[in-house]
């Protein structure tokens, strides 16, 4: 495993070691590296001769000052992880200067709608501030595949079209999401949760997998409702949204149609911390 934080010296670096055959891959994160995280980046050595994972708390893509704050940053101990699985990693986590120069602003994009429903109507400009870093790293390091999580599906159906749109031919790879052993979705914002919350948090899995049971026989508007009622007796969880929506478009299901695959997407404070989470309903 090789550390870099230099956008020059990891070029060079890169150039050195490209071969004729053999792809690379690339896993971009925001550390607080979790099994999650491990999940994509044994996906992406399985497929690739060699890759890049970074390692990069983007600022454009926060919309809250407080959150981007208190958004964990444990780089040793990432590395500390990556470490043993493979020499064919090279870890890129470069300062905020080293992408951005003076500028910290996000380009301006147009998704056909994906990025303004749910994380993108709750979190204002987010999807802004990911495809701008996410188009930054595949210009700078011009993968042939990218590995990005279910968790975050929204995210997943954006970069996919970022990725149709740009000239590089990046592969965009989804990959399951992967749970603590209640249920709960992994996430780097999991360790922000006390014990405690962190056990009552497998609620969230448990009323998504009670959607997926009532999708076969009860309308949207019904399932809706059950999930507020769960959430409304919990003193310290708060619901943001839950929807029932297409998984191409990300519209909401209105009435169900023959041939449309739906998730449930929810989103929920418990002890102030933001979780998401999303279910494959049929
Ligand atoms: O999913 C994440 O961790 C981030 O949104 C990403 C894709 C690394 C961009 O900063």
């Amino acid at each position: 495993m090789k550390l870099i934080s230099d956008k020059k010296e990891l070029l060079s670096h890169l150039n050195s070691k490209k071969v004729e055959s053999g792809t690379l891959g690339l896993v971009p994160t925001m550390g607080a590296l979790h099994e999650g995280h491990l999940s994509l980046v044994q996906k992406a050595l399985a497929e690739n001769e060699r890759i890049v994972v970074t390692i990069f708390v983007n600022p454009t893509q926060f919309n809250n000052t407080e959150d981007l704050k208190k958004y964990p940053k444990t780089l040793k101990a990432d590395l500390a992880l990556l470490e043993g699985l493979s020499e064919n990693i090279t870890v890129f986590a470069p300062a905020v200067e080293e992408l951005y120069n003076e500028d910290i602003v996000s380009k301006q994009y147009s998704f056909d709608g994906l990025d303004k429903v749910m994380e993108g109507e709750f979190r204002g400009g987010h999807f802004n501030g990911v495809a701008t870093i996410v188009e930054m790293l595949f210009d700078l390091i011009r993968p042939d595949k990218a590995y990005f999580g279910e968790k975050d599906f929204q995210q997943l159906q954006v970069v996919t079209r970022l990725s149709e749109s740009l000239p590089f031919k990046v592969e965009v790879i989804g990959c399951p999401i992967v749970r603590e052993t209640n249920g709960l979705a992994m996430s780097s914002r999991n360790s922000l949760l006390s014990e405690q919350m962190r056990m009552k948090a497998g609620l969230i899995y448990r009323t998504l997998k009670e959607v997926k049971r009532m999708f076969g026989t009860e309308n949207a508007t019904t399932i809706s409702e059950y999930v507020s009622r769960v959430f409304a007796s919990e003193q310290d969880m708060k619901l943001e949204y839950f929807q029932i929506a297409d998984v191409q478009t990300l519209t909401p299901m209105i009435r169900k149609q023959k041939n449309r695959k739906y998730r449930g997407f929810i989103a929920v404070y418990a002890e102030g911390v933001r979780l998401i989470d999303n279910i494959a309903v049929n």
